[in-house]
């Protein structure tokens, strides 16, 4: 075990069963950045009990898998050379296809010994079909003396119609309680705190509500533009690579009510009303509450960047959107009439995830030296970088006025709690090993987000109009400037 003044290691969970997981698609990006590392941190942690077998294609062996990991788990700290050569001895590869069912036949003779198997689907999406029909086929699903689970990446299909067949598959040969379906950003702690933040404490939930919240705004922005991965993003777009899941966690984190307890159930069940509660947008008034765009060509830090339409791999007469903004309404008591904007979008000014909660103002306004930047009161959660919540609010200068400006309270994880936030992926594996699918989309939680995500697709496809763009490094277009400002509203500066 290392030495954890924290306790962020697994000293205060309950010890994780002897397992053997099986990734499919063990050679590629994911892998060597994301679950390579978090599995073997969770061994140094005290996860003992495992075994790694890497499925894919590649003529790698088990010695070269063992090479490559070496590479993967080199920047984890705190580890010995032993610690790693152990960890590198838990690993085997079986080279197969996903297609051939002879890859499949072989999975038993890799699992002898171990009752409880874990598969892990980090494979192109296209490939998941063939793999949960093969594993099925096989018997792969059945839980005998131990437990089976399945872990699904993202993207969980394209629209509703394709999201509610792979589930159907799944459930041909899976229960839902074997099903753990992956959103990473559930696996960040500033995500996880927004249910602390709410119901941990007694202050924030009374004012939680269309009484006291004018509305709430969720930002996605990334810097940076599809670089090579244009391909994939072609066939996606910000709706479906951001919206539809993480966006729509966020989103439902932030609006639902409280849970009954802390159950994946109770949770879940909360969460899914939420989302349900989601008031469609129609084709006809789609223009007014949605808004698509791409970037342009432009200058960032000094360098010209090309326009998405110029990206590699990508349509020159693509309309794929990089940047996308709503205006959603709940249609829930407790959230009646507060509009809810959410924005994301490529090659911003700046990589920022947060959620901002825009409170009312005071019924009467005694202090008229109002400072040009005052607004009103907000709650700004940051999800990431710079992890932390700032509450905004006005005070007074000192001095023989009565004048005001905005200033922040500030709680910074980095600060108060030092460097050690978990990985996202260490949390959500340690999670489904323990069987605790509490920070994974139940079924019905991703049909809902994809119901809604499909009509606004279905909205766009049907409008011809041409696609807007907007400057690299700038804050978005123009339109998304006009969305929120027809509702006397404006963006928080990225
Ligand atoms: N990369 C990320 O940062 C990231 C982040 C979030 C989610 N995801 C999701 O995670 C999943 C994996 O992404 P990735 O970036 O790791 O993909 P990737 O680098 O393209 O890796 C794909 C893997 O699948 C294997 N593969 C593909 N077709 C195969 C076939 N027919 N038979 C056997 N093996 C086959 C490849 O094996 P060979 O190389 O041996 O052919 C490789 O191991 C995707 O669903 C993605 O959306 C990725």
């Amino acid at each position: 075990m290392t030495d954890n003044p924290l306790n962020l290691g697994l000293e205060s969970r309950k010890e994780a069963p002897p397992f053997v997981i099986f990734i499919f698609g063990v050679t590629g990006d994911l892998t060597a950045r994301k679950l390579m590392p978090a599995l073997f941190s969770l061994y140094l942690k005290g996860m003992t009990r495992f075994k790694v077998v890497g499925f894919a294609r590649r003529d790698w062996g088990t010695d070269g898998l063992r090479e490559r990991a070496r590479g993967m788990i080199e920047e984890v700290p705190g580890a010995s050379d032993e610690q790693r050569e152990t960890f590198l001895g838990r690993l085997e590869y079986l080279q197969s296809t996903f297609e051939d069912p002879a890859g499949y036949a072989r999975m038993s003779e890799y699992a002898e010994g171990y009752a409880n198997r874990i598969y892990y689907l980090s494979t192109p999406p296209d490939s998941y079909r063939d793999i949960i029909d093969q594993l099925g086929r096989h018997g792969h699903g059945e839980q005998a003396g131990g437990f089976t689970r399945i872990l699904i990446e993202k993207p969980f299909g394209r629209d509703f119609a394709s999201a509610q067949e792979l589930n159907q598959l799944l459930a041909r040969y899976f229960t839902e309680g074997q099903i753990f379906r992956i959103d990473h950003y559930l696996g960040k702690e500033t995500v996880q705190n927004i249910m602390l933040l709410r119901f941990g404490n007694g202050m924030f939930e009374p004012i939680w509500n269309s009484n006291y919240v004018d509305h709430i705004q969720i930002t996605v922005a990334e810097k940076i533009g599809v670089g090579t991965r244009g391909g994939y993003f072609e066939g996606a777009g910000t709706l479906r690579d951001m919206v539809q899941n993480h966006m729509f966690q966020l989103l439902s984190l932030t609006t639902m009510e409280p849970p009954n307890d802390l159950s994946a159930q109770s949770i879940r069940n909360e969460k899914v009303k939420a989302m349900q509660a989601v008031r469609p947008i129609t084709f006809r008034d789609i223009n007014e509450h949605a808004v698509r765009a791409q970037y342009d060509e432009g200058i960032v830090d000094g360098a010209p960047v090309p326009a998405y339409r110029d990206e590699d791999r990508v349509s020159p007469d693509s309309r794929t959107e990089t940047y996308v903004a709503l205006r959603l309404f709940l249609d829930t008591w407790r959230w009646s009439g507060v509009p809810i904007f959410l924005r994301s979008g490529k090659r911003l000014l700046r990589k920022v995830s947060e959620i901002s909660v825009h409170f009312r103002e005071p019924p009467r306004q005694l202090f008229t030296n109002r400072h040009p930047a005052m607004n009103r009161n907000t709650l700004i959660i940051r999800i990431q970088p710079d992890e932390g919540i700032t509450l905004n609010m006005n005070a007074k200068i000192p001095g023989h006025t009565t004048d005001m400006r905005p200033v922040n309270m500030d709680f910074a994880y980095g600060s108060t709690f030092g460097e050690a936030t978990l990985e996202a992926y260490e949390r959500l594996l340690y999670d489904a090993i323990l069987g605790d699918a509490t920070l994974y989309p139940r079924r019905d939680e991703i049909e809902s987000s994809w119901a809604f995500i499909t009509r606004v697709l279905e909205g766009w496809r049907r409008d011809s109009s041409p696609i807007p763009t907007y400057m690299p490094g700038s804050s978005g277009p123009e339109e998304a400037r006009r969305l929120i400002a027809s509702s006397n509203r404006k963006w928080r500066k990225l």
